[in-house]
């Protein structure tokens, strides 16, 4: 059952050219410009009132929910607060009939999520999920429901889930701004495009899994790696620093670039390895330069940088590459490395990669 790979995990990491395929494309048609999602009942007027997004969930899940609110704030320009579910429950939120809570969840069971999904409907909210499991308790009692069509994910680590999770906040995002005016369907249609190569440059990051393994035996042995990135890429940075300390018991943090220097960096000595990820143009330099830093330390720093840009290789120690892509969509590829990396430190240091310690894969106590 796991289809001839070692682990569940890696069946997931490799089955994710079709889950990103799988979400995307039926509500994409060629013959209609716009994002098909009929499953959603919020109309047009409903979202004209909306005047803040909530967007809740735990893990993950709430990586994949920061990058929705950056991407749904930044091109909708409705305020988007993004907050994890065990938080946002017990602090009395701001929430009325005006506002739209989106919850994110692979199981659709997460205890915390489920609260905050029940606390958001008691005051007015309108709830949307984006949930995997079909039928689920927090599929059924939102209002409405996009699923993410990634089938069932049995690693304990989520991976593939939160790639279909990205496809997902990517359609939101695009529908949302298409409703309210704030993108043209000249731009939606050039987006679509990019959207439908997505797939094909995941199996070309995915071809890396061999060099990427290279880099994991290379760096096994740090006791401390931080991850760093503006925007976007700090959003991802999250999600990276998570698998490794989740799977392969690593510690590590996710700092944006520009913090650094606000203190962590004292934490840098001869050969700390640092992930930075580069692939938001406007932001490039900035965070080139806070790597640069890092090197003037003696750290190592392993970059993940889009395809083409060969001047990085002069500033760093390794490069992973991905395909270019619009900036809003280079989450997606960015991350593969980092599910990549994880998990060949994780076999290499001998851990049950699929079950790690202490975690269970739904957590339906608080
Ligand atoms: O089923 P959910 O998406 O609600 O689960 C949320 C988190 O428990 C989950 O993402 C967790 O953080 C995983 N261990 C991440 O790999």
């Amino acid at each position: 059952e796991k289809g001839g790979y070692d682990h569940f995990m890696l069946k997931e990491i490799f089955e994710q050219a079709k889950v990103v395929k799988d979400t995307l494309m039926p509500r994409l048609p060629e013959n209609q410009n716009r994002v098909v999602l009929d499953e959603i009942k919020l109309s047009k007027d409903e979202l004209d009132n909306i005047n803040k997004i909530y967007i809740v969930a735990c893990g993950t899940a709430y990586y994949a929910g920061l990058v929705g609110k950056y991407l749904i704030e930044r091109i909708t320009r409705v305020p988007v607060v993004a907050e994890v579910a065990s938080e946002f429950r017990y602090r009395d939120p701001v929430i009325d009939e005006n506002t739209l809570m989106i919850v994110i969840s692979q199981s659709g069971e997460t205890a915390d999520t489920l609260a905050a999904l029940r606390l958001a409907k008691q005051r007015g909210a309108r709830v949307l999920g984006v949930v995997n499991v079909v039928g689920s308790s927090i599929a059924r009692e939102a209002d409405d429901i996009l699923y993410t069509w990634a089938g069932p994910e049995i690693a304990v680590a989520s991976t593939k889930a939160y790639s279909a999770q990205l496809a997902a906040m990517y359609l939101l995002t695009c529908h949302i701004a298409l409703e309210l005016g704030k993108m043209t369907e000249d731009e939606f249609v050039s987006l679509r495009d990019e959207l439908y190569q997505l797939p094909r440059k995941v199996n070309r990051v995915l071809s890396k899994a061999e060099k990427i393994k290279r880099l994991a035996d290379k760096y096994v042995h740090s006791k401390n790696v931080f991850y760093v990135g503006r925007g976007l890429d700090y959003m991802v940075s999250m999600e990276g620093s998570l698998k490794l300390k989740e799977i392969a018991y690593v510690h590590s943090e996710p700092y944006a670039a520009g913090e650094l220097k606000h203190g962590p960096i004292a934490l840098i000595e001869d050969a700390t390895l640092v992930i930075g990820i580069v692939t938001q143009e406007d932001l490039y330099e900035k965070t080139v330069s806070n790597l640069k830093e890092i090197k003037a330390r003696d750290g190592k720093v392993l970059a993940i940088a889009v395809k083409g840009n060969t001047e990085i290789e002069k500033v760093v120690d390794d490069v992973i590459y991905i395909p270019q892509t619009h900036w809003m969509f280079t989450s997606l590829l960015a991350n593969i490395p980092q599910q990549l990396f994880a998990y060949y430190v994780s076999t290499a240091l001998g851990h049950d990669v699929d079950k790690p310690r202490n975690l269970a894969k739904s957590v339906t106590v608080e």
